[in-house]
């Protein structure tokens, strides 16, 4: 595998419009996760503030902290080779005005390990994104449905379903791709917007919940993984059932310590023979303790 991907690399990527492969994204939020999903190859990874909610159990992404998006980002790059990394800016770091967007996004860009950052809003916060990618802060937007937003929207709703509200979005769209943003998240609106969008707008667009036609897709690793055992909304593809076998896997654990079965003589460490004269505690001592005891491979 090549080295880091960059910004110039994934904004050239318009796949609507036969320039490169789709783009696939996934959230991360800590730095096994990483490992795991840059080893399958994902082109990008978002430390989403939807941590408020996966990580944290929440059950919105409101209360996440700037602190504590940089704590998790911090964790993705140390497990990260190959994906570009992209930081979720938290709820009200930049509505706040031109200063506190710039400030927070400094911080986040030299404490968090990001290599861009992202920003949920439409028209409201052209002048943001501009700010910021003068400043060399490479940005990725966020329409349609934008979590920041839950209690405005009442709800996690689809949006832009009204032809007024679509002709909106699109307008969205366009401006954020004006500002400067390097592509676009596209989440929960009807395919056939987002596929307007998508032509509409030179930058590539990414999908959640919002049909094939875009330029890349991204789901929350959880989701994915099957990792989420309650929620499944229509959107999410679970790939695998990993919550199930979690459950099967700890519960086999759970038999076997109490069936006195693990750990078996393979997980356990022997004792050297007693020296002569006669042994102590002192003399007895833990055989090949120093070299195995930690990680094997
Ligand atoms: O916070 C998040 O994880 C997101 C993606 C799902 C787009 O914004």
């Amino acid at each position: 595998m090549g080295g880091k991907i960059t910004v110039p690399e994934l904004r050239a990527r318009k796949a609507s419009a036969g320039r490169g492969e789709r783009i696939a994204m996934v959230t991360a939020y800590d730095a096994t996760f990483a490992r795991m999903l840059d080893a399958a190859g994902v082109d990008a990874m978002l430390i989403g503030d939807s941590l408020g909610m996966v990580i944290q159990g929440g059950t919105s992404t409101l209360p996440v902290t700037l602190d504590e998006i940089i704590y998790h980002g911090r964790a993705v790059a140390r497990g990260t080779q190959r994906a570009h990394l992209i930081g979720d800016m938290p709820f009200m770091s930049y509505q706040t005005g031109l200063r506190d967007a710039l400030a927070n996004g400094g911080r986040m860009m030299k404490e968090g390990g990001f290599e861009s950052l992202k920003l949920e809003g439409g028209r409201e916060i052209a002048d943001v994104v501009a700010a910021l990618v003068r400043m060399g802060i490479p940005v990725l937007g966020h329409i349609g449905l934008m979590p920041q937003r839950v209690h405005a929207m009442g709800g996690f709703k689809v949006q832009g379903r009204t032809g007024e509200m679509a002709e909106s979005i699109l307008e969205d769209a366009i401006a954020i791709a004006d500002a400067g943003a390097y592509g676009i998240v596209i989440e929960g609106v009807p395919a056939p917007l987002a596929e307007r969008i998508t032509h509409a707008v030179e930058v590539p667009t990414i999908g959640i919940g919002a049909g094939v036609g875009c330029d890349g897709q991204i789901l929350v690793c959880y989701d994915l993984l099957g990792l989420n055992d309650s929620l499944k909304p229509r959107f999410v593809k679970r790939f695998e059932e990993f919550y199930k076998r979690g459950v099967e896997a700890t519960k086999a654990y759970v038999d076997e310590v109490r069936g006195g079965v693990f750990p078996g003589p393979e997980h356990s460490f022997g004792l050297h023979a007693p020296t002569a004269p006669a042994a102590s505690p002192a003399t007895v001592r833990l055989h090949d303790a120093t070299p195995a005891y930690g990680p094997t491979q």
